[in-house]
């Protein structure tokens, strides 16, 4: 077991799917894989490995936020040996471009965390999706008749869901942004640090400009997409 996953050895697979809540990973868990096993109950952050379709495939929650999407992804890519993860979680549309109920994958991840730049003393990296999964991902959504309601682009994760600063975001949506979530700057440079692939696809569950929110139902639907394409960009 590692500090916050009480798995055991073998016990999580190379493919990982990581949705922000804990009962979200239950519910991907329960609905898209068989032979599923709970293996993490610590502090609620629940973790399942299944098979899709015969391969193994593990969902383990990350919490919202970049300092808890790196604690649970620290410890699945130093001592779980996972290989490959997909974020599906949800974002807020930054642009008229993008609607409610869409799909963003993430091809990078602006941030306002300190996170990387004290990992790089000041040097801005920039955190980029694994090529192959989003290719994955986007033909995916292709197949599914939901090209029209794709958008492959710039994201932002803040550390502020309630910003003190819209100004800023605002400026960023000039450079072509799409999006805000939490989690996918974290979750692409630890990628990298161990050589794993790494991808976020969101749903769109609210509009910062508009005001607009999905309903629950709504927003099942729309992550029951999520996740098919998720798992076909990882496995297919
Ligand atoms: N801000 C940050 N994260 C989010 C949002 C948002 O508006 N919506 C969904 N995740």
């Amino acid at each position: 077991m590692s500090t916050h996953i009480s798995a055991a050895p073998g016990q999580i697979a190379p493919h990982v799917l990581m949705p922000g809540d804990p009962l979200r990973a239950r519910w991907i868990a329960h609905t898209f894989l068989e032979d599923v096993e709970c293996y993490s109950e610590v502090r609620g952050m629940l973790g399942f490995t299944g098979t899709w379709r015969g391969e193994r495939v593990s969902v383990q929650g990350s919490g919202m936020g970049q300092p808890s999407m790196a604690i649970y992804l620290n410890e699945l890519l130093r001592e779980y040996g996972v290989r490959s993860v997909v974020r599906v979680g949800s974002c807020g549309a930054l642009t008229e471009k993008v609607a409610v109920r869409d799909l963003v994958l993430a091809s990078g991840a602006c941030t306002d965390s300190s996170m990387n730049r004290i990992r790089f003393e000041g040097l801005d990296y920039a955190p980029v999706a694994d090529f192959g999964l989003l290719r994955g991902a986007h033909d995916a959504a292709l197949a599914r008749g939901l090209g029209d309601r794709t958008h492959v682009g710039l994201i932002v994760s803040s550390d502020s869901f309630y910003s003190p600063r819209p100004d800023l975001t605002a400026r960023l949506v000039d450079y072509g942004v799409l999006a805000v979530e939490m989690e996918a700057s974290a979750l692409y440079t630890l990628a990298a640090e161990h050589q794993a692939k790494a991808l976020t696809v969101c749903t769109v569950s609210d509009h910062v400009i508009t005001g607009e929110e999905t309903t629950t139902q709504e927003r099942e639907q729309t992550f029951g997409d999520m996740v098919e394409i998720a798992l076909e960009a990882m496995l297919a």
